[in-house]
């Protein structure tokens, strides 16, 4: 069964800490597991303590810093991640294959650190899913480049990757099942009453799915932000969690 990630995308702890507490549960009762995602803004703004506190509360937690660097300084970056105790992290697959076997030695590293349990999860982005095609630099194909992406990541050693849901289905056909594909760009079917939008209005997403398309294609984890996040009312997010996750279900 597929899993879902709630994008904590907000500016500071406290807001991202409320949220997660509002969804405690929630996924349990749906008899599945909920992760949370710590990106760019929030762990700017707050650093590892969020990713503490939120295994506090007994989620697993993905950050999602598409670490893009020198090989040296992505392998220690993956080890610093992986020592804080996240349970999944990310690079950019267009870091090339030193940077990406660099950064599983950093894996197997910040592991032997942390030194226990369950061994973290390292993906590698293929291609944003807010690339539209005729986006990419030369006019290549979104799709056909993630997937080309996703063979050597595979070939690299990643675990897996990031992808759209359109691409999920021929990713695993090459690189086989076992080969995780976490797709954000997820649009519920049903969304709820919500205020969500791109900053500057509007969705910045392109190559989207419904929930359970996405699980019907072969994607192993959703990434769901703003449909959660800016859903109205105290109960907002937990009620749209729940749409998303009947959803999932129903795929
Ligand atoms: O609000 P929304 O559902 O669009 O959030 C999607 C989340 O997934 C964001 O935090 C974004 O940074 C992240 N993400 C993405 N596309 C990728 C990798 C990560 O949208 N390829």
């Amino acid at each position: 069964m597929a899993e879902l990630v709630i994008a904590l995308d907000y500016p500071a702890m406290d807001a991202a800490l409320a949220t997660a507490r509002t969804l405690r549960g929630v996924a349990e009762d749906a008899g599945g597991r909920l992760w949370m995602k710590v990106g760019l803004e929030l762990f700017t703004a707050s650093g590892p303590e969020v990713v503490a506190r939120l295994k506090d509360m007994g989620f697993p937690v993905f950050l999602d810093l598409k670490f893009h660097d020198i090989p040296n300084t992505v392998r220690g970056a993956v080890r610093s991640a992986v020592a804080t105790g996240v349970d999944m992290c990310n690079i950019h697959l267009s870091g090339g294959e030193r940077m990406c076997r660099a950064a599983v030695e950093g894996l197997a590293e910040g592991a032997a650190v942390r030194g226990h349990g369950v061994a973290p999860i390292l993906l590698g982005v293929t291609v944003l899913t807010s690339v539209a095609p005729g986006e990419l630099p030369g006019g290549a194909d979104p799709s056909a480049e993630a997937a080309r992406l996703a063979v050597c990541g595979r070939d690299w050693g990643l675990g897996g990757v990031v992808c759209s849901g359109h691409e999920a289905h021929g990713i695993k056909q090459r690189c086989g099942r076992d080969f995780v594909c976490l797709t954000p760009g997820i649009r519920p079917a049903a969304p709820p009453s919500h205020q969500h939008g791109g900053g500057s209005g509007g969705d910045d997403q392109r190559r989207v799915m419904t929930p359970a398309e996405a699980v019907r294609a072969g994607s192993d984890y959703l990434v769901v932000g703003r449909p959660v996040t800016g859903a109205a009312g105290p109960n907002g997010p937990a009620d749209a969690v729940r749409g998303i996750l009947a959803e999932m279900l129903g795929a």
